[in-house]
């Protein structure tokens, strides 16, 4: 999969908070495309269920569009709601049998009959990687899948599963407000297996919306550097993860085209790398050793 250099991330599109009408998404995907943003995340779960569906009926609105765009979904968690009567506690199921059945509901919801990306939406301890892996030959074999990662794995799982199925791709937490793997080895990991790393939440689920304990000291640094770099402070959390070396594709939430378009601008913004540390400095509460 040749994902656009931003994801539109589409958790919040539908019941979950912005409930577009079909025609706003379709609206928001077609200006997403004219930006060049060709790459939309989904997870089975998003929307209790209903997000993938949704996003569904907008293609279905564009004829030919499919083409256009690659679609990423995930499975492997199993949500308490109306909609799975079946689950009666929040669990992970990365059977061989719920990985077949999820991709070809997914399939269905987007009325497609391909997966551009499918992944593993968290660690499962009960995960049988031979198992695991045996299910998504057989969906690659078939082409209902072109590429599988993972989401939200450490080294050592990654490990554990790529010994049986190559990792296209590990999609992870990583922002200012959570920092933890730029030194849990998982960026050089995937380095260095050829893994493609993706960011969920880059602007820390919105720093600027939500509560965080360095929130008020970040702010006041990203509207500095805003101002040094003549940008929206907004786009600043997006420039810091791009100076990395593995090059994370951010995953970028917001439902409004004018913030993800920020967000793509964003990847021209090179920050010096006394600034890269100072925004580093302001986020853990603390200077480098
Ligand atoms: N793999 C996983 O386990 C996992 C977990 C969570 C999420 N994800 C994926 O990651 C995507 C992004 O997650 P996220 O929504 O938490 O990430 P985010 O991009 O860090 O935050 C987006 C939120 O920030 C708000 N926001 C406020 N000011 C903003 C600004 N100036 N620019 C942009 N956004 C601003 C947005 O509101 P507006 O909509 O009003 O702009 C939206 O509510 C999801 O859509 C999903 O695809 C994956």
């Amino acid at each position: 999969m040749n994902s656009s250099s931003v994801i539109a991330g589409c958790m919040r599109w539908g019941t979950w908070d912005a409930k577009y009408s079909s025609q706003e998404y379709a609206t928001l995907i077609q200006q997403c495309i004219e930006h060049g943003i060709t790459t939309f995340d989904h997870a089975d779960i998003y929307g209790h269920y209903t997000t993938e569906a949704e996003f569904g009926k907008a293609l279905a609105l564009q004829p030919g569009i499919r083409g256009n765009i690659q679609l990423i979904t995930k499975c492997g968690i199993n949500l308490v709601t109306e909609n799975r009567p079946q689950n009666t506690i929040k669990s992970y199921n990365t059977t061989a049998k719920h990985i077949v059945s999820s991709v070809e509901q997914s399939l269905k919801n987007f009325g497609t009959d391909y997966i551009d990306c499918l992944l593993i939406h968290r660690p499962d301890p009960l995960l049988n990687a031979a198992e695991v892996a045996s299910a998504i030959d057989a969906l690659l074999q078939s082409g209902k899948v072109l590429k599988f990662g993972v989401s939200n794995f450490l080294p050592h799982q990654s490990a554990f599963l790529q010994q049986h199925i190559k990792l296209s791709y590990n999609q992870i937490e990583l922002s200012l407000t959570h920092t933890a793997p730029l030194l849990d080895g998982t960026l050089e990991f995937a380095m260095q297996h050829g893994t493609g790393i993706m960011v969920w939440s880059p602007l820390g689920q919105g720093i600027f919306a939500g509560d965080h304990p360095r929130k008020e000291a970040l702010l006041k640094c990203l509207n500095l550097l805003a101002e040094k770099y003549q940008c929206h402070p907004s786009q600043i959390p997006i420039a810091w993860l791009n100076q990395l070396p593995c090059k994370p594709i951010p995953v970028v939430g917001s439902t409004q085209i004018d913030r993800i378009v920020q967000a793509k601008d964003a990847l021209n913004i090179p920050l010096d790398r006394e600034d890269w540390y100072l925004l580093l400095e302001v986020a853990t509460g603390k200077e480098v050793a």
